[in-house]
């Protein structure tokens, strides 16, 4: 197998890359990325050269996407714009990676008659009441809030037309908010713990209130294997992993795993259009595909996640100012 893995240098492309690289020895791994602030050649250190190779350059540029896609056998599409903040105030980008890169890509996997697998977010459906039971599945209608949700549910939807119409083979997968080592300082739970490293009290938007479904990163790599091996081509499967809490839980819990008073943080701002409540309908992917995921003690993996952040200062301190400097711009 030759995979190809698209934004492989970001958060969950750079985790799912080594998890692929350990769970199937004979395979051999392409990552195309542009690099962009997400993004970091780092997060690839230790894969063998006969085994990986990292190319630098634009899902939205035809002419390399065609010769990558050409040269392998399947494709992950994990490359995206994808910060909610970031994309209220400056959706243009959004559009352009988020919707042309993943037309370009459906294109050559057309022409190339390749297998594809698409990784989207539970962001597409929109949001949920806080005091509901429902929750998000398969066959929930699109209904997204902000510019990346929306840049995203077109992504989905160009696949869907792109497997209607000319039959090409792929899936699709929305997961909920992963968390894990690797994720960038900007997010909610590495902004939270770097806030707390440097001494600066972590932020809760409005009050505190929304609620997010985690997954452990891992689990999601392990998802999107299973669906690339597993999965029936045109489907879509959800990924979760029962993790639903309050920003506030999250925070508070942070706080006592770090030794610090549960209530040491700052209200700020509230994000225009915040989602109140996203929550995951797993039971299509653990029946059909008999995946679950691994890590199901939230405290435990946020833990774990603390730890990284403690041991691996290098890698997020050189985010951290800019990333804090364009929050004091937005009063956040
Ligand atoms: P990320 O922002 O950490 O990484 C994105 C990667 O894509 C970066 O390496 C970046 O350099 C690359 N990239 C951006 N624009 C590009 C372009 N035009 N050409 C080539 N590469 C480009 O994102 P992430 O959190 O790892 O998310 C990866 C995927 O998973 C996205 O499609 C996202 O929508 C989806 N997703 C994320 C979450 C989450 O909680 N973070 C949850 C569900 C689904
Ligand atoms: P985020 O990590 O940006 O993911 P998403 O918006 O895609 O779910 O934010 C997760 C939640 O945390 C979201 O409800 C916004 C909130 N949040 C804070 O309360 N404080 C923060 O400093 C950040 C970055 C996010």
């Amino acid at each position: 197998m030759r995979l190809l893995v698209t934004g492989g240098a970001g958060f969950i492309g750079s985790n799912f890359v080594h998890y692929v690289y350990k769970h199937c020895p004979d395979w051999h791994i392409t990552v195309l990325d542009k690099l962009t602030y997400a993004g970091d050649e780092k997060n690839l250190a230790g894969l063998e050269p006969n085994r990986f190779q990292f190319i630098k350059d634009d899902i939205c540029d035809e002419a390399t996407v065609d010769k990558v896609v050409a040269d392998c056998d399947a494709i992950v599409h994990f490359a995206a714009e994808t910060h909610v903040d970031n994309s209220l105030h400056g959706p243009d980008r959004f559009i352009y990676t988020n919707v042309v890169g993943t037309y370009q890509i459906l294109e050559a996997v057309r022409k190339h008659d390749k297998r594809l697998h698409h990784v989207s977010t539970d962001e597409v459906y929109g949001d949920l009441e806080p005091d509901s039971t429902e929750k998000f599945s398969e066959t929930t209608p699109y209904n997204p809030s902000s510019p990346y949700s929306a840049t995203k549910a077109a992504s989905d939807m160009l696949v869907r037309a792109w497997v209607r119409s000319y039959k090409i083979k792929a899936t699709i997968s929305n997961c909920s908010n992963n968390y894990g080592p690797y994720q960038h300082v900007e997010k909610f739970i590495p902004r939270a713990i770097t806030n707390i490293l440097l001494g600066q009290k972590p932020k809760l938007y409005g009050k505190g209130l929304n609620i997010r479904d985690w997954i452990y990163t891992e689990d999601h790599s392990s998802a999107v294997l299973a669906i690339l091996e597993k999965g029936k081509l045109g489907e879509t499967y959800m990924v979760g992993a029962n993790g639903e809490k309050s920003n506030q839980e999250v925070l508070e819990m942070t706080l006592e795993l770090m030794g610090k008073p549960k209530d040491w943080y700052e209200f700020v701002s509230d994000r225009p259009g915040h989602d109140l409540r996203y929550a995951i309908d797993a039971r299509k992917i653990r029946a059909e595909l008999g995946w679950t995921p691994a890590y199901t003690d939230f405290k435990k993996g946020l833990a774990a996640t603390i730890e990284w952040y403690k041991n691996n200062r290098d890698w997020w301190q050189p985010q951290k100012a800019e990333t804090e400097a364009k929050y004091k711009e937005l009063g956040r």
